[in-house]
């Protein structure tokens, strides 16, 4: 039997937290973006929705980074000035990524349905991310303290029905950035029920 070769996407695909400065053209964030829709949503509820950031709004997100990250080292102790530094260190990585895209999904009523609509939304990320492997971008799924911001959701002008799924920064990657990850084999997580295997 014939394997497709691992080195695909999927499997070359790594989270990446430092980028070059380049831009990423706005023809390839819309072009990720219609992949990210060819994501199967049961009963077609196409729950997703995408605010981007690339440009000078970039400057406002840093700035909701800066104030997160203030407040916490303050919170644990650090002095006003060194705070402040090290959170215009924040603010400033914020600002430096290429493009930034605020993904939601349209909260639905019923717990199942939306259950299953989060799903819908995991997997037009994961499109998303692995057509910018596809285009040598590089990408990285995050859920800290700034996604979750009621400013940030406010400054994109989401919905108040829409729950946040994941804040999406894509760049090209520094040649040096860390490229390392591990799974365990799926064989450790399988069990084949039919005995005749
Ligand atoms: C739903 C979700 C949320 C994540 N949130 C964060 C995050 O907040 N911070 C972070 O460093 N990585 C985050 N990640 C990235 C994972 O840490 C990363 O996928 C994992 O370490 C495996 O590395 P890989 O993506 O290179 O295979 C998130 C991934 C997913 C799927």
């Amino acid at each position: 039997m014939r394997l497709p070769p691992s080195q695909n996407a999927i499997v070359a695909r790594r989270t990446i937290k430092q980028f070059a400065t380049q831009p990423v053209p706005r023809e390839l964030l819309r072009y990720l973006l219609e992949l990210a829709v060819w994501a199967p949503n049961h009963q077609l509820t196409e729950p997703w929705r995408f605010y981007v950031f690339d440009g000078a709004s970039k400057r406002s997100v840093a700035e909701i980074g800066r104030q997160i990250a203030t407040a916490k080292l303050l919170r644990g102790g650090a002095e006003q000035d060194v705070a402040q530094r090290k959170a215009e260190g924040v603010a400033q990585e914020w600002a430096a990524v290429p493009a930034l895209v605020l993904v939601t999904m349209v909260s639905d009523p019923d717990a199942f349905r939306d259950r299953e609509n989060y799903g819908a939304v995991c997997c037009a990320i994961q499109n998303l991310m692995l057509g910018a492997q596809t285009l040598g971008l590089a990408t990285f799924w995050g859920t800290g303290e700034v996604a979750f911001a009621p400013g940030l959701a406010e400054l994109a002008g989401a919905g108040a029905n829409e729950q946040v799924v994941g804040l999406i920064r894509i760049g090209y990657a520094l040649p040096d950035a860390p490229k390392q990850s591990r799974r365990t084999q799926a064989a450790n997580f399988t069990r084949w029920i039919d005995p005749a295997e």
